[in-house]
């Protein structure tokens, strides 16, 4: 009886969400969208909060711009290229478009952020320009352009943190995941362009954060990565932007929560899945994350670590908080404390002024490190940003292009030493999916996060952890078997 009764609520309840859906036009979700993602990993975890927002209003997503309804490109303004790779994949949709003048074309992220009107009155290749902290806007905006005309919301917040929203996955594997747990960057790096892009840095709900990754974990993924532009500079309090914490009462201080305990309640709650994180700023890593990275298991062993430069006088012209000396300490640390760590960096070649010395400087810190890998670019002069209106980027295209060279080679050299140092080991692989190379081949990641490819067994299934003996390597990739 008692079940009885329950089967019958549950039924008045999916007839009721049924209607709603049917008033949203949810289940007719005839329309389609076609949004593509550039830049950074936050790009890609905002899109799936575009989605979610977008799905609501009846639309889901197709791989094919040809049959889209609506085109929305989530863009990348960190370099000049990014850029100009956008303005080319603008134009091929602007082609699609005079076939078919319906169809709505948007731009969202950092380069709608960053040229805001421009867009609509310069270029003429957008309807729609939809800034990082606006997505929520999004079904208004739409509105006013289905008459034809454009929209634009590009209103930076001190509080968005789309807490609420469930993402919806895309294009993913189902057993890896990024959750976002902070969003903006107060930092102001001189070369860069995110902290106007992307606003005050805020902390997300550490409930909100949870319910995500518990609900992630409970849908099979195997893997969460937490996200942020600076995520040891986490600090939730109650809300609010980091900088007015000391505004905050008593009680809010008493009980605010930091970047080492977050990820301490993170690793706990989901200890059957592995738990990731990035970006680390150096000036920012307590040694408490490394002691709660010590302290679980399922915490991955690797942490990425931008440094930019090796040479202190020029961390210092890239307001960088932090002489090469600390940097060093922070690596004796990490190392003391996890020792199989992996790191990884960033690194800018041709900064303004830099001279051959302290590019030397940069060669020798990587020596030192022995990172695993690298992220390498040559310096891009970035309009508005400190370094634009206050230095000369003085150094020539073929200096820095040789400079970034060296650079890369030496990381290459340094990546394989230490992709051999985890052969001739058992270590433990996450199945993300089929090799690129053999359909005969799983490849995964260990805790490390290096690649490894090994033969597919037959009772062996993605989201598997294995076991894999890694007997070679090369500078990119471990190559081993299921033991
Ligand atoms: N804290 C962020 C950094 C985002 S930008 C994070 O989550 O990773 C990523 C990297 O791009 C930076 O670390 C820096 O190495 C590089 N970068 C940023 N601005 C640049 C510029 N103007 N020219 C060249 N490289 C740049
Ligand atoms: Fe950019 Fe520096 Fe923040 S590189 S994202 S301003 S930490």
């Amino acid at each position: 009886m008692v079940q009885n009764d329950r089967n019958m609520e549950k039924e008045i309840i999916e007839k009721r969400q049924g209607e709603v859906l049917v008033q949203k036009g949810i289940t007719k979700n005839v329309k389609k969208l076609f949004l593509e993602s550039y830049g950074c990993q936050m790009n890609f975890s905002d899109s799936e909060v575009v989605a979610s927002i977008l799905h609501n209003e009846g639309y889901n997503t197709t791989t094919q711009p040809e049959e889209a309804d609506l085109i929305l490109l989530n863009t990348c303004s960190i370099r000049e290229k990014a850029e100009q790779t956008i303005r080319k994949r603008l134009s091929q949709f602007n082609t699609v478009k005079k076939q078919k003048p319906y169809l709505v074309i948007g731009v969202l992220g950092c380069m709608a952020e960053r040229l805001k009107t421009k867009f609509l009155e310069e270029e003429h290749l957008v309807d729609l320009v939809v800034g990082p902290d606006a997505y929520r806007d999004l079904p208004n905006l739409l509105k006013d352009t289905e008459d034809g005309r454009s929209a634009i919301n590009v209103l930076l917040s001190k509080e968005e943190t789309y807490a609420d929203i469930s993402p919806v996955r895309l294009g993913g594997n189902g057993v890896t995941a990024f959750v976002s747990i902070t969003r903006g960057c107060d930092n102001m790096c001189t070369f860069c362009v995110v902290p106007f892009t992307r606003g005050r840095e805020r902390s997300r709900d550490p409930h909100s954060i949870l319910k995500e990754c518990r609900e992630l974990v409970e849908n099979g993924y195997k893997e969460i990565t937490l996200l942020g532009q600076n995520v040891d500079s986490y600090l939730w309090y109650g809300g609010g932007p980091k900088k007015d914490f000391y505004k905050a009462g008593e009680l809010q201080k008493a009980t605010a929560v930091d970047f080492a305990q977050l990820l301490d309640l993170v690793a706990t709650a989901c200890s059957g899945a592995r738990i990731r994180f990035s970006t680390s700023n150096p000036q920012d890593m307590h040694e408490e994350v490394l002691h709660v990275m010590a302290k679980h298991e399922n915490i991955c062993k690797y942490i990425h670590l931008p440094v930019q430069s090796g040479n202190t006088a020029v961390l210092q012209r890239m307001n960088r908080r932090h002489t090469r000396e600390e940097y060093m300490e922070l690596l004796d640390k990490i190392k003391k404390i996890i020792p199989d760590c992996a790191i990884s960096h960033d690194m800018i070649s041709g900064f303004c002024g830099e001279t051959e010395e302290e590019h030397k400087d940069t060669l020798s810190l990587m020596e030192y490190a022995k990172y695993d890998f690298g992220y390498m670019f040559a310096y891009s002069e970035r309009p508005g940003t400190p370094a634009h209106k206050n230095m000369k980027d003085d150094v020539p295209v073929e200096i820095k292009k040789r400079r970034l060279t060296e650079i890369i080679d030496l990381q290459q050299k340094l990546s394989l030493e230490r992709m051999r140092s985890y052969t001739q080991k058992v270590h433990e692989v996450l199945i993300e999916g089929t090799s690129k190379k053999s359909e005969k081949q799983w490849y995964g990641r260990i805790s490390q996060n290096a690649v490894a490819v090994f033969p597919k067994t037959e009772n062996t299934k993605i989201g598997d952890f294995v076991k894999v003996w890694i007997k070679d390597c090369t500078s990119a990739t471990l190559i081993g078997e299921i033991v």
